[in-house]
């Protein structure tokens, strides 16, 4: 890497987190770059979604975590939104008695009415799925046309970031490939995208990276190009599968 390499987007640096004395996250390190897509893999369980929580600032952490510049320690979830962290959290959670539109305004409740109309028609036209539907209320949608207007509500504000919880859980093949279609032209208009997903080879279609994360570590980094990406993502899952008779007296 050159010297004058640009700090990355987002730069995670001995992140530790969990829940109460629960520890989750044991020193996490981890970039995205401007305009890159970095899948998160990894079993259930071991900490993608507690990672996203920490960085969007859901939860106490520690260690060091650098968004846009800018230390995101004690920094408030809305003021993490307003730097441009998007972040949409697991199963498809929308407004269900608001219809489409009210969705989408509520994603940019802040900015001026004239921009968030544009912001919204803009983002529709992204999904043709919801954009028939925007005078439904939410309720009235599918469960992955639901999941689509989450995605949707995170793009509103066009972040420089966007982290997606599991985007494809409960989606027709149709409609998960009409997210990843987004996310890779999200990628092309220089929109970095976090990846969190369980559908690995097409998580990994869509990337320009990986972090397999195994009990709250990262058991791997790579980029999705390397030749023997797959065996290592195998080893980095197996090693996580031992029986949990070995976990008694750890620590
Ligand atoms: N609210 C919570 N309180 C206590 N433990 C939790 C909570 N949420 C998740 N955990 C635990 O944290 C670990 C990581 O969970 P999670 O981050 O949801 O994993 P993943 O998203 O990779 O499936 C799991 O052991 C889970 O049981
Ligand atoms: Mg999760």
């Amino acid at each position: 890497m050159p010297i004058s390499a640009p700090e990355p987007l987002l730069n995670i640096a001995g992140l530790f987190s969990g829940y109460g004395k629960i520890r989750v996250l044991h020193g996490i390190d981890m970039t995205v770059r401007e305009s890159e897509v970095v899948a998160l893999l990894g079993p259930n369980g071991a900490g993608k979604t507690t990672l996203l929580r920490a960085v969007s600032g859901l939860l106490p952490w520690a260690g060091n975590v650098r968004f846009a510049g800018r230390d995101l320690k004690g920094l408030h979830p809305r003021d993490a939104v307003k730097a441009g962290l998007a972040h949409v959290i697991e199963g498809h959670r929308v407004f269900r008695q608001l219809t489409v539109l009210d969705n989408l305004l509520l994603g940019a409740y802040d900015l001026p009415r004239a921009d968030r109309l544009a912001r919204v028609e803009e983002v529709l036209d992204l999904f043709p799925e919801i954009a028939a539907k925007r005078l439904e209320r939410a309720v009235s949608l599918s469960g992955g046309q639901q999941q689509i207007l989450a995605v949707a509500q995170g793009l509103v504000r066009r972040p420089r970031l966007l982290m997606l919880d599991e985007p494809s859980a409960g989606l027709s093949p149709v409609l998960v490939d009409r997210v990843l279609e987004v996310v890779r032209r999200l990628r092309a208009a220089g929109t970095a995208v976090l990846l969190v997903e369980q559908l690995i080879e097409k998580a990994l279609a869509v990337s320009d990276r990986v972090y397999a994360l195994a009990r709250g570590s990262i058991a791997l980094e790579a980029g999705t190009a390397e030749p023997d990406l797959p065996q290592r993502l195998e080893a980095a899952y197996l090693a996580t599968a031992r029986p949990a008779a070995f976990e008694h007296g750890a620590g």
